[in-house]
């Protein structure tokens, strides 16, 4: 966190990830999970993403990481392009990814040493056997594993062991730019705290950028510099950590904040609570103009026509919203 730079890693310029599917015999529509979201991630720096389930969080990491072809938008990496086989080919030696769940995305079958080797073997990073030995051991110890657990299988241990085999094998190609989706909410809430200080001791030993999915902002708060906040497919604001903390100003980040507990009376007082009613709609049948209108108590008609501008609204706080005079 104190080694972000002002200098953008990651950049992503009106990204679109468009599913189809099918909706009936020969009919299919388009699923609009990341529908034109913009935004950067400075050098050292951590973004954090929140949202509820389905909001497209995990779209926007894989689709910035290439594992989906964006249906359309720009990604850049350290200023360049992203687009040809070749470019893809060498940013997946700089970025990479945290899985959510340590329970499905280790193959059970394979060893430890075997995991966070593979990203070895498939770059061939190494000059011989005793070389990918040795490094397989550093990457173990950065991540707080012993040698004994090297030739142990992944299912014989707990889901924060499992993690850290996790992150050891994202570590192992040493990325620049980590996406983290979600790697706490499979974990026992009393190991999640420990798990997230290692998240921020790699950082600091390694200078990573990270991208730190979650869909509760308690998860997010230490460890973000900035907070962005998605709502079906679309970014409604994003701002200092601290900032949105304070002061969010979009109906939506307001009713995220409402739910986490406010050690400060007076900042507790200032955050008009929103309790939300309703569900998510589906982005199959995303609601006209703003996204958010169906569940939002300021709606008006204006909301149901437009598709409110996402627009920076104070230094470095960008909000998509049409009544933010008459709500804040
Ligand atoms: N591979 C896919 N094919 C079709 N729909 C998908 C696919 N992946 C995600 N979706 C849909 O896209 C939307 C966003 O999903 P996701 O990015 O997983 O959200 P989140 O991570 O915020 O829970 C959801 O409606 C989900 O059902
Ligand atoms: S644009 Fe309208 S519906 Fe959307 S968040 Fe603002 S007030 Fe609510
Ligand atoms: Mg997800």
């Amino acid at each position: 966190m104190d080694q972000q730079t002002n200098k953008p890693l990651v950049e992503v310029r009106h990204l679109k990830e468009y599913f189809d599917v099918t909706t009936g015999l020969f009919r299919s529509k388009p699923l609009k999970a990341v529908d034109d979201v913009s935004f950067s991630i400075m050098r050292g720096e951590t973004l954090g993403l929140v949202g509820e389930s389905g909001c497209g969080k995990t779209t926007v990491g894989r689709t910035m990481l290439h594992l989906y072809k964006p249906t359309a938008g720009e990604i850049l990496f350290d200023g360049k392009p992203v687009k040809t086989k070749q470019e893809i080919m060498e940013y997946r030696k700089h970025a990479t990814m945290v899985f959510q769940d340590p329970y499905s995305s280790l193959n059970p079958r394979m060893t430890v040493s075997d995991i966070i080797g593979e990203p070895l073997d498939i770059h061939k990073a190494y000059a011989s056997k005793e070389e990918r030995s040795a490094k397989i051991l550093e990457l173990m110890e950065h991540v707080g594993l012993n040698s004994e657990h090297a030739a142990r299988y992944a299912h014989e241990f707990s889901g924060g062991q499992r993690q850290r085999i996790g992150i050891a094998r994202a570590l192992a190609m040493n990325p620049d730019f980590i996406v983290c989706d979600e790697p706490v909410s499979a974990l026992d809430v009393s190991i999640q705290a420990q798990v997230i200080n290692m998240f921020y001791e790699l950082q600091q030993k390694f200078g990573l950028t990270y991208l730190f999915i979650a869909h509760d902002l308690l998860v997010v708060r230490h460890i973000s510099n900035r907070i962005a906040v998605m709502y079906l497919g679309k970014m409604v604001e994003l701002a200092d950590a601290a900032e949105i903390y304070e002061h969010p100003l979009h109906p939506y980040s307001k009713s995220l904040m409402s739910a986490v507990p406010v050690p400060d009376p007076k900042i507790a007082r200032e955050n008009k609570r929103i309790v939300l009613t309703g569900d998510i709609p589906s982005p199959l049948n995303a609601p006209s103009g703003c996204p958010f209108r169906t569940r939002c108590p300021y709606a008006s008609e204006e909301c149901a026509c437009s598709m409110p501008e996402f627009k920076e609204v104070r230094k470095g706080h960008f909000v998509a919203c049409h009544r933010l005079a008459e709500i804040n």
